[in-house]
């Protein structure tokens, strides 16, 4: 076995995969070869020196680095690789490439029988709308099956974002009142406070709805709404989150927010008249029996206020008002980032006040409770050696996602401007109520606010 690394030069290796790769390996759970192969001839020396770089520590001495260099559109880089690969069993290839090679590539690994037994990493974006996605799907399903097509969300690798289904199937409290009956609204949040900084020429061809929200935030919104699953098998997960896909309704323009940071016009790469969305807000609905008329609200955005990625349920209010201040209502709060774990917000008696509330947090910190978790990364690479689908899309899932949000590709609306730091006013008319405060660490929750 061995994983061959396409890109392993690229800015994802470097920020991402080398780094995780050195820990795999240092933690004794990556045993086989990493054959990288890059356009520029580094060397083997040069590419240990840009691995340690990348990993700002001695690289792993388990870490078993191999280069292959050539153009990936060229069909000798493909016989080098089966060269260098020969012996070594069946082959794990990961794209870290721009989308626009993932089908070259698999072909030139076809072309040269590196296909047979193996598997196919990709990395997101996958398409850039529903048709885009079904045609590069139909052009990777000549080299390989779909069993062995592996597509990366690697929120799906994030231990707190796993965490979410074990949190609500494992626990019986949650199931009585996650419907409909019990919960008011849904928000999630994935707030950054930096920029598209280096990114501008990728970012500006996608926008906000195809970075995030059209994979990573959609899969949390499945894991939030979806069925118990029939078993733990990975089809029976991935059968369920396909489920509650099919049931979101495709989002209109009217329940759509989007918005521009000022400054964004002037990032390296980026239009001077763009209308790329730095930030969106959208609700969703979700037509089964569990959700109807439940609001799933969803915004993220760069250059906002915090970091943070959270999902806050909201309860309805108790039928009757006991209390002279109508109370708040409860708030189940996931915290996925910063600072993992799960805060409940309730009520309790107003010290020396009979007939009064007061706000407390019952909250757990995962990582105080159970220890370092590893990064998304890690897992992504582990269960791609392994071949667990649980934590990649499936296609049909793939299709579900784009469907929801196809009608808002194509909008030529002119997102509303914001100062960086700031949440975009306009936003407040998606979350009925208005959103919840996110982003405070247990015990320092500002008050109930956007
Ligand atoms: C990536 C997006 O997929 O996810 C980025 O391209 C975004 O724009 C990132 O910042 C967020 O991931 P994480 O793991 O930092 O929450």
């Amino acid at each position: 076995m061995a994983l061959v690394l396409f890109g392993i030069t690229g800015d994802l290796s470097k920020k991402m995969l080398l780094p995780a790769l050195h820990r795999l390996a240092e933690t004794g759970q990556l045993k086989e070869p990493v054959v990288g192969v890059a356009k520029t001839d580094l060397g083997l020396d040069g590419l240990r020196a840009f691995a340690r770089q990348a990993v700002g520590q001695d690289l792993s001495p388990h870490l078993d680095l191999r280069l292959v260099a050539g153009d990936l559109a060229d069909h000798g880089t493909y016989e080098r690789l089966r060269d260098q690969v020969n012996g070594l069993g069946h082959l794990t290839h990961y794209l870290a490439v721009p989308p626009s090679l993932f089908a070259t590539v698999a072909k030139g690994v076809a072309a040269v029988g590196l296909n047979t037994g193996s598997r196919l990493v990709v990395e997101k974006p996958f398409g850039h709308d529903v048709e885009s996605a079904r045609q590069l799907n139909a052009e990777l399903l000549t080299c390989f099956e779909e069993e062995r097509l592996f597509r990366v969300d690697h929120y799906l690798g994030k231990e707190p974002v796993e965490d979410l289904i074990v949190f609500r199937f494992a626990n019986t409290m949650l199931e009585p009142i996650w419907n409909r009956t019990y919960v008011r609204s849904v928000q999630i949040t994935l707030a950054e406070t930096f920029g598209v900084e280096d990114r501008g020429a990728f970012y500006d061809r996608v926008g906000a709805l195809r970075d995030v929200v059209q994979n990573h935030l959609l899969q949390l919104l499945a894991y939030t709404a979806m069925d118990a699953p029939p078993s733990a098998d990975a089809r029976a997960v991935l059968d369920e989150k396909w489920r509650v896909l099919r049931s979101v309704r495709a989002v209109q323009e009217s329940d759509v927010v989007r918005g521009q940071y000022e400054g964004y016009r002037d990032t390296p790469g980026v239009a001077k008249d763009s209308r790329t969305e730095t930030f969106v807000a959208l609700r969703a609905t979700i037509d089964n029996w569990r959700w109807a008329g439940v609001p799933f609200c969803v915004r993220t955005g760069k250059c906002l206020p915090v970091d943070a990625l959270e999902i806050v349920v909201e309860l309805h209010r108790p039928p009757v008002a006991y209390f002279s201040a109508r109370p708040a209502p409860n708030l189940l709060r996931f915290r996925m980032h910063p600072d993992a774990g799960v805060t409940f917000d309730l009520l309790a008696k107003e010290l020396d006040v009979l007939d009064r509330t007061h706000e407390v947090a019952v909250s757990v910190d995962f990582a105080t409770a159970l220890g370092p978790a590893e990064a998304a990364y890690e897992q992504v690479l582990k269960d791609a050696l392994a071949g667990d689908p649980r934590h990649f899309v499936r296609f049909d899932l793939v299709e579900e996602s784009w469907r929801i949000v196809q009608d808002l590709l194509t909008s030529d609306v002119e997102p509303e401007p914001y100062a960086p730091g700031t949440w975009p006013e306009a936003a407040s008319r998606i979350a009925p109520g208005g959103w919840h405060s996110v982003g405070a660490t247990t015990g320092q929750r500002a008050a109930p606010g956007r």
